[in-house]
């Protein structure tokens, strides 16, 4: 028997559930307006992700249904997607989760829309490539080969090296929604974190004076929906938090 559903209006899918995915649609070549398709699924007949699902209906049911998606690990960031009205990955996020026998698939919220459930993350990916994401060092290495760290200036950069740039968590910021053209929001302020901590960098000076600006760094006002929508558990707050700590300090 199926479980009850959460929000009371329908079962949670379970294996050989019938699922309804009432998918957007938006195609800005030939579409006057977006809409909604829904497409039954047998989930006896896929695999058991939103993804699978997805699969399963551009490969037999409508072939023209736009997503992107890679490596179906939770690797490489590309199938992220509002899901249930949340911001997830589709490759991850499990069918049997889903609230109901009725699930709505969205692009990640506040992007342009290429086409379907593909965002236009170029000005996202900019606002990372502005990081100068790389190592900065003046110094040569002691060794002549590489700069070292101890382990436990390895293990500072747990929770920052995980990040896939999914974009789930500044698609999920307010303050980003209605920023996003200075405030960098919490997946390139997180990597601004990777970098400032990191014990071999050399620039953290200039890289602090990156974001010490009124949008790039203080629009986050530590609402958290960027921790709550990590889909790899990270915590983007707590290094924005960490960032305006170190700004405050070097002003003592
Ligand atoms: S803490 Fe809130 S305001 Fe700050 S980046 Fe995260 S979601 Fe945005
Ligand atoms: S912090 Fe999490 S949600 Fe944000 S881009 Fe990185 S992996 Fe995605
Ligand atoms: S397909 Fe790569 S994260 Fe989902």
């Amino acid at each position: 028997m199926a479980a009850p559903s959460r929000s009371g209006s329908a079962a949670v899918p379970t294996l050989g559930t019938t699922v309804q995915f009432e998918i957007y649609r938006y195609d800005p070549d030939s579409d006057q307006a977006p809409r909604t398709q829904t497409y039954e699924v047998d989930t006896a007949e896929c695999g058991p992700m939103v993804l699978d699902a997805l699969l399963h209906i551009k490969n037999r049911m409508d072939g023209g249904l736009t997503f992107r998606r890679s490596c179906r690990e939770g690797v490489c960031g590309s199938c992220a997607m509002n899901i249930d009205g949340v911001n997830t990955l589709a490759c991850t996020k499990a069918t049997a989760d889903c609230r109901s026998t009725h699930v709505r698939i969205f692009p990640l919220p506040h992007q342009e829309v290429i086409k379907d459930l593909v965002p236009d993350l170029t000005h996202f990916y900019a606002q990372y490539a502005a990081l100068e994401p790389w190592l900065k060092t003046e110094t040569p290495p002691p060794s002549g080969r590489e700069h070292r760290q101890s382990k436990e200036d390895r293990n500072q950069l747990d929770g920052h090296y995980e990040c896939i740039m999914c974009a789930c968590c500044s698609t999920s910021c307010p303050s980003y929604w209605w920023n996003s053209d200075r405030f960098f929001g919490p997946a390139t302020l997180l990597a601004a974190h990777r970098w400032i901590i990191d014990s071999r960098d050399e620039s953290v000076g200039e890289r602090l004076d990156q974001l010490e600006d009124p949008f790039r760094l203080y629009r986050c006002h530590t609402i958290m929906n960027c921790t709550s929508a990590c889909p790899k558990g990270l915590n983007p707050a707590k290094a924005i938090a960490d960032i305006k700590k170190r700004l405050v300090q070097r002003h003592l």
